[in-house]
Parts: structure tokens; C-alpha cells; sequence
């Protein structure tokens, strides 16, 4: 059969700050969901946190897209929103853009990651979801277990992948999508989305049968709303297994706390931090960012698990690099590298500032520089 798996999530208001969802608002979100599988709209439910992001992971066998799964989500953030606002929490109704739903959740604030597949006869799947960064978070990993045999030995080993992957990259700025092939043009894929604010793998498809093997939130808060209005904190699925990357392939990709941007007010880079859902609460400078791990099984449509998949002895080091990373970037306070450049920033307070010097820059007449001595700069190889 041909299942849909979609995870839908949205930051509706949490407690304490950017802190943690509450558990009222998932409960009132999980009775809208409890009935629209009454309803046989979706076949399974599981919903979660990471942070003060609600995730809601459903089955179903309506396809991408489906106007009617989206709109059982957006009632389940809307509800959840009326409870946020009843017991003050912070910032409620954050990631709803709209008041009213239009068929289709993409583009209304909440951030949407599906996938349609023939369920195989086991079919193992992970669900990444992180909060305090970007989507670009997950191009390092998704590189690591898609092309990289150092990490994925099964690239070697494994007739079904050792043919490679297809990476469907997306430009958010221009709204346009390359598909490269790896190995052959690793190179190129690496030139793109090492710049992960810009280009970001979107998806991930086995060459020979172009089954797909994952897909990533793509929609970024800050281009919807035309103001940075909070990061768009991701979410990647993963399937498993069998000419696709073993579990423990997935999670090894992310035994690298890589530095990500996002963090204290949508504006530092921090290293990724992979926790159990026990941890997964923003706490020192909001942060460090938090990545959780799920592994269910989809059967005939239903889910089962999850296993939580971070919340092991294997991952202690991981998250000790990670802490004394934070306290390392941290030192540097408001200085990039650890500020984000300005153009990156979710709080745009920086451009405010020039404005209001605007008139007290003089001409430094002691100092070459200026328009008509840039060629000099141009050409220096200091
Ligand atoms: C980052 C984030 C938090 C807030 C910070 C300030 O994505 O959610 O770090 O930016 O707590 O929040 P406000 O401006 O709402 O006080
Ligand atoms: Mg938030
Ligand atoms: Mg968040």
C-alpha cells in the first residue's frame, strides 16, 4: 500500500519563554487528531515536542499535500493556541501566520515535512526534529549519510546504495531546485549547500529506482512573513534500511555536534546538540540547539514505537563536545563568528542602529579607503 507520512509543526506558544511546549496544549491538539482518525482522515498520531515546538507526526494514505490533513493540523495549532492564550503562555499563536485556512498548511507559518512511498514489507523510519536553528541544520548530516562512506558504509558495501543518491537542492531565495548527483558530482553538491542559509538538500532519492529517501521543512519563517519572524526550526525524515542508510548510520551522522545557525534570538551559531525528549527544553542561552531523534516502524499505515533515540550512553560525548563548544562560542558574546552576520539575523536591530549614526560618520581623511580606493582592497593579497 501507499502510505504518506507527514510531520507538521508549529511553535504555538510555550512555557517559561522559548522554553518547552506545554503539555495542555498537547493534549487538546491530540483530541483533534484523535478524531480525524476517527474520521479516517489519518490512519496514526504521535505528537511531540522539541523545545517549544509542537511536532505532529501522522500517517495516512491521502498523499502530499492533502488539504485536508493540513487542515486537521492547522485545528489542531489553532486549538492548541486558544489554550496557550488561556494559560498566558509565551508568545502564543507565534508560527500562525493566518486566521483563516486556505487548503493548503505551506506558506501559513507551520512548518511541513512529507513523504509518499509503497510501505516495503518492514519499513524503518527516523524523524529528526531540532528547534533553535534552520533548515540548512541538517545538510551536514544528510551529506554525511547520503554520500559519505566514511560515515555510511553501506555506500560501499550495499549493492542498492552503492550506486548513489540523487540531492534535490533548493535555493530559498530564488525559490528555484537543482537535483545533483552524488558521487559523481559531490563536488558541486558540496559547493552549494555548505552555504546552508541559502541552498538546502530538500530531498534525497536512490538512483536506479528513485525511491526517495528523505525530505526536509523547507519553509522559512523569515521569506514567508517578509520579516524574520523566528527560525524555522526543521524537521527531517529518514527512511531506513536495506539500500537506505541503517539506523545506526542515520544517528551517526549527528555524533558531530556541528555548529548551526540560529540559537539566543534566532542569532548565533551553536553547536547541534542531539538529546532524548527528556531534554529536549531550550535552557542555556536558549539553547544549544536541540536535535531529537524517533525511530517508528510503519505498519500498514500505522505507527509503531517510537524508540527515543538520543537518550543513550553512545550519544555522552557528542553532547560533551557540544557543551564545551557552547561555553567556547559563547565567550565571544556579541562577536561574530558567533553572532550571526547581519543579513542573517532574526532581530534586526543592527541596521536600526547604522540608520541612527547615519549622520555622525565623518570622512576619516587620515585613512585610504572609500569607493575610490576599492580596487586596492580588490587586488591586495595581504
Ligand atoms: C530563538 C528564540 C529565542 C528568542 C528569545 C527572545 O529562535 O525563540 O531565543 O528569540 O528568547 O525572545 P523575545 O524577543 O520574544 O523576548
Ligand atoms: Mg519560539
Ligand atoms: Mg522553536
Amino acid at each position: 500500500m501507499k502510505v504518506t507520512i507527514s510531520v507538521i509543526k508549529a511553535d504555538i506558544g510555550s512555557l517559561a519563554g522559548h522554553h518547552v511546549t506545554h503539555p495542555d496544549t498537547m493534549a487538546v491538539a491530540s483530541k483533534v487528531l484523535s478524531q480525524a482518525k476517527k474520521d479516517g482522515i489519518i490512519g496514526d498520531f504521535y505528537i511531540t515536542n522539541v523545545g517549544d515546538d509542537m511536532e505532529l507526526i501522522m500517517t495516512h494514505t491521502r498523499g502530499v499535500y492533502d488539504s485536508k490533513v493540513h487542515e486537521v493540523a492547522w485545528n489542531a495549532f489553532k486549538e492548541a493556541t486558544k489554550v496557550a492564550q488561556e494559560l498566558g503562555l509565551y508568545a502564543a499563536g507565534q508560527d500562525l501566520l493566518s486566521d483563516s485556512f486556505s487548503g493548503n498548511i505551506r506558506g501559513m507559518g507551520p512548518g511541513v515535512a512529507e513523504m509518499e512511498f509503497e510501505e516495503r514489507k518492514s519499513e524503518p523510519i527516523a524523524i529528526f526534529m531540532a528547534d533553535k536553528t534552520e533548515p540548512g541544520a541538517f545538510n551536514l548530516p544528510v551529506y554525511k549519510m547520503f554520500a559519505d562512506p566514511f560515515n555510511t558504509a553501506g555506500l560501499v558495501i550495499d549493492p542498492l546504495m552503492h550506486v548513489g543518491f540523487n540531492f534535490e537542492i533548493l535555493d530559498v531565495y530564488e525559490g528555484e531546485s537543482v537535483t545533483l548527483s552524488s558521487p559523481e558530482e559531490l563536488y558541486d553538491i558540496l559547493a552549494l549547500i555548505g552555504t546552508p542559509s541559502r541552498y538546502i538538500v530538500r530531498k534525497v532519492f536512490r538512483r536506479g529506482d528513485d525511491e526517495q529517501a528523505t525530505v526536509v521543512t523547507v519553509d522559512r519563517l523569515n521569506l514567508i512573513a517578509g520579516k524574520y519572524v523566528g527560525k524555522d526550526d526543521p524537521v527531517l525524515i529518514v527512511r531506513l534500511q536495506h539500500g537506505f542508510p541503517a539506523l545506526g548510520e542515520a544517528l551517526e551522522a549527528f555524533s558531530f555536534p556541528h555548529l548551526v545557525a540560529g540559537w539566543m534570538r534566532g542569532s548565533h551559531y551553536g553547536p547541534l546538540m542531539p538529546v532524548s525528549q527528556r531534554d529536549a527544553r531550550a535552557t542555556r542561552f536558549d539553547g544549544p540547539p536541540r536535535l531529537i531523534g524517533l525511530g517508528f516502524n510503519i505498519k500498514d499505515g500505522k505507527l509503531v514505537g517510537p524508540s527515543d533515540l538520543f537518550d543513550d550512553p553512545a550519544f555522552d560525548e557528542t553532547r560533551r563536545t557540544a557543551n564545551i563548544v557552547t561555553e567556547y562560542m559563547r565567550r565571544h558574546g556579541p562577536f561574530m563568528p558567533h553572532r550571526l552576520e547581519p543579513s542573517e539575523m532574526e532581530y534586526t536591530t543592527l541596521p536600526k542602529i547604522m540608520e541612527r549614526l547615519k549622520g555622525r560618520f565623518k570622512k576619516a581623511e587620515d585613512v585610504k579607503g572609500g569607493k575610490e580606493s576599492k580596487h586596492v582592497n580588490e587586488t591586495s593579497s595581504d
